[in-house]
C-alpha cells in the first residue's frame, strides 16, 4: 500500500456550490474526521460558507481580495490570510473583488476534543495575515528557507498549519512525526519540488495535495539547489497523542 496519498490540481472536481462559488474535496477518508477541501469563488460574488457545529474549521487564503464579514466584524483580504470561524455561533460572509482561491481545512470534534478546547483554545472566529505570521527556525534546512507558523498548535483543536518559501537547497535529511497526519500544497509560484516518503517519491506541482500518515520518515526537498518553493504544511495529531500543557 501506498505510504504516500496525492491528488493531482487537475483532478481535484470542483462542484457548483452557489452563484460563483465552487468546492471540491481532496484526499476524501485520508483521515478519520478530517475533510479538506478547496474552494474558489469567482470575482465580485458573495458567498455564505457553510458553518459547522460540530466541526472546527480553518480556511487558508491564498489567492485573490476582498473581505470577510462575521457579525460587526470586517477582515480585509489583502494578502495570504488565516480565518478559522466560530463553529455555528456567527455564519461568515466572503466578498470577493478578484477571483479568491483558499484550503477548507476541518476536524470534527469528538467528546475528548470538546473537553481539550474548553481547556485551551484562540479565541474564534481568527483572522491572521501573513505580515503577522511568525518565522521559526529548523534546524534542519538551508536558512534561506524560511519557515512561517501561521496556526499554532492547540490553537484549534488538533489541527496546526504554517508555509515554507524561498530557494532551498536539496539536502534534507529524513524526519518523522509520531503523532501528525501531514497534508502539503504546492502555492501558486512554487517551483516542482520533491517529496519523499519512506521508498516513494512525487513531483509535487502548483496545486497539488499529499497526504501521510504519522510516523512515516519523509523528506521535502527542492528538485535542485537554489529552486524556490513555497508550499503550506497542514497537520493534525493523531486523537489520544496530544501534548498540549494544559492537558488534566
Ligand atoms: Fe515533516
Amino acid at each position: 500500500m501506498n505510504v504516500i496519498s496525492y491528488v493531482k490540481r487537475e483532478d481535484i472536481l470542483f462542484h457548483r456550490v452557489s452563484e460563483g462559488y465552487y468546492r471540491g474535496e481532496m484526499l476524501p477518508g485520508a483521515m478519520e474526521g478530517i475533510i479538506t477541501n478547496k474552494c474558489r469563488i469567482e470575482a465580485g460574488a458573495q458567498v455564505w460558507p457553510a458553518c459547522y457545529a460540530d466541526r472546527v474549521t480553518a480556511l487558508f487564503i491564498f489567492k485573490g481580495t476582498g473581505r470577510i464579514k462575521s457579525g460587526s466584524q470586517v477582515y480585509e483580504i489583502t494578502e495570504r490570510c488565516l480565518f478559522c470561524p466560530d463553529f455555528d455561533h456567527e455564519k461568515y460572509l466572503i466578498e470577493t473583488d478578484t477571483e479568491m482561491e483558499y484550503l477548507e481545512l476541518s476536524q470534527r470534534m469528538s467528546e475528548e476534543d470538546w473537553k481539550h478546547h474548553e481547556m485551551y483554545h484562540i479565541v474564534l472566529p481568527w483572522f491572521h495575515t501573513h505580515s503577522n505570521w511568525h518565522l521559526y527556525i529548523e534546524g534542519f534546512r538551508a536558512s534561506e528557507l524560511k519557515s512561517y507558523a501561521v496556526l499554532h498548535q492547540y490553537y484549534v483543536s488538533r489541527m496546526s498549519l504554517g508555509e515554507v518559501t524561498g530557494p532551498g537547497e536539496a539536502r534534507l535529511e529524513p524526519h518523522t512525526h509520531p503523532e501528525l497526519y501531514q497534508w502539503f500544497y504546492g502555492l501558486p509560484g512554487t517551483d516542482p519540488f520533491l517529496f519523499k516518503a519512506q521508498d516513494e517519491e512525487v513531483e509535487v506541482r502548483e496545486g497539488d495535495w499529499i497526504c501521510i500518515p504519522n510516523e512515516v520518515a519523509h523528506i521535502v526537498s527542492p528538485m535542485k539547489s537554489g529552486d524556490y518553493i513555497d508550499y503550506v504544511w497542514f497537520e493534525v495529531v493523531v486523537p489520544g497523542k496530544e501534548m498540549c500543557p494544559y492537558f488534566y
